[in-house]
């Protein structure tokens, strides 16, 4: 009989498919569980855990019940509770850091904290807890600033404010509205700072790192980067953006620091760091640190990266990641993010999505991931979220990879589908010299 190696994925969104589909691309027999999952995943052969589960210490009891030899955890929630230490006494590797790890995300005055004390380039930052002295640096400091709740906030936490008016609306939702809970106890006001940003996706050990290709995400709902911030409306990987010498130092200046600090700190991290990088006139500067896989930007990355993901989570989680082999293959990869009407606003659920197996026929070169996405008893795929699918495309550049991805796209249709017609606009641009 053949052996077969049992992971479980935590999650249920784009990132987590593509996870699943980077899973298996490899030789590697795999029995694969997801935890919730969602329908994409299932249709690749992932059994969806269909035992109730109350909290991360019934899901460790139920995973030493069913012989799973790995956890992949791919949402940032799960890892600031401490999914990771409540698994540690089963003796599972879990692929991601422990809670105290994960406050690189979870906690942005922790995060800025650790960049001080080990100089990690980043922008100028003041730390309050009331509002009578924020109000007071605000007014002493002017516009533009970006202010920010310490705390997890659903990707809605930073706010970029070039006006007085909108600084102003920010304390007032943060302090008046309690729009963040006690996300928002501590709030970190920091300086602009002027360039384009990328993300950068380690992978570590808590000694050994490896980079994978940086990728650039897209962040506004509407063309040229115009209208409200969304969870990520598209990618592209490499961005070209981010050359070799650059890349060297964020490799210097930002990951290898970051990793040592965090060992010196007596808390190594292990998993995946995600580091949002500004590339300024200065040098490199960080954004924010997460403690995860980013969405979409996974959806973009993981194509093209060659490796045993399987081998490479249980190296991240036990350490021996030096030992792994992992190469990047030649080309790109577009993803293209297949959203509901009204996103990030409200919008409906429940419309038939069709065209799934017609725009996921070139397997060779194109990956339909499922987000906001469910199945009705007819067995037809609805929709069910905000961001309702990934399509990504890889190819030997990166013009070909987005006219491969907007031409999947064109089998997919929904009520109300809304997607960006300018992923990685500004890629191709760069490449064409034109920036
Ligand atoms: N794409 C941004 C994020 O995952 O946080």
């Amino acid at each position: 009989m053949e052996f077969l190696n049992t992971v479980l994925i935590v999650g249920g969104g784009g990132r987590e498919h593509a996870i699943v589909k980077a899973l298996l691309r490899t030789d590697r027999p795999l029995c694969l569980y997801a935890y919730p999952g969602n329908p994409g995943m299932e249709n690749d052969g992932c059994m969806l855990v269909d035992t109730p589960i109350g909290d991360w210490k019934e899901l460790a009891d139920w995973s030493c019940s069913n012989g799973v030899e790995l956890v992949v955890v791919g949402p940032e929630i799960p890892l600031c509770e401490g999914i990771v230490d409540i698994f540690e006494g089963t003796g599972i590797p879990v692929f991601g850091p422990s809670k105290a790890a994960a406050q690189l995300e979870g906690s942005k005055a922790f995060s800025k904290m650790i960049m001080e004390k080990y100089d990690i380039p980043t922008a100028v930052t003041k730390t309050f807890s009331g509002k009578t002295d924020a109000v007071a640096y605000l007014k002493k400091h002017g516009v533009p600033i970006v202010i920010k709740v310490s705390g997890l906030a659903a990707g809605k936490g930073a706010m970029v404010c070039l006006t007085m008016e909108e600084a102003e609306e920010a304390i007032r939702q943060i302090y008046d509205a309690k729009a963040f809970g006690s996300a928002s106890s501590v709030v970190l006001f920091e300086d602009f700072m002027v360039g384009e940003e990328a993300s950068i996706f380690v992978l570590t050990d808590g000694k050994n790192f490896r980079v994978l290709p940086a990728a650039q995400d897209h962040k506004r709902i509407f063309d040229n980067d115009l209208g409200p911030n969304t969870g990520g409306m598209g990618a592209y990987a490499p961005a070209p953006l981010v050359d070799a010498v650059l890349r060297s130092r964020i490799e210097k200046e930002v990951i290898r620091p970051t990793i040592e600090a965090m060992r010196k700190e007596g808390i190594p991290y292990r998993g995946l760091l995600y580091a949002g990088i500004m590339v300024t006139t200065e040098g490199p500067k960080v954004v924010e640190f997460n403690c995860r896989f980013g969405d979409p930007e996974t959806q973009a990355v993981l194509p093209l990266v060659d490796c045993d993901w399987f081998e490479v989570f249980k190296a991240c989680a036990l350490g021996g990641l030096d030992k792994v082999k992992i190469s990047t293959r030649d080309g790109a990869c577009a993803t293209v993010v297949l959203a509901s009407k009204g996103y990030p606003g409200s919008y409906e659920k429940g419309k038939v999505i069709s065209g799934l197996e017609t725009a996921e026929q070139h397997k060779s070169d194109t990956d339909v991931y499922h987000a906001g996405t469910k199945r009705d008893e007819n067995g037809s795929i609805l929709t069910n979220g905000g961001r309702v699918l990934a399509v990504s495309s890889w190819a030997d550049n990166l013009d070909d990879a987005v006219n491969a991805a907007y031409k999947a796209v064109g089998n997919i249709s929904f009520d109300g589908m809304y997607y960006r017609k300018d992923i990685a606009r500004k890629g191709l641009e760069r490449l064409a010299g034109k920036m």
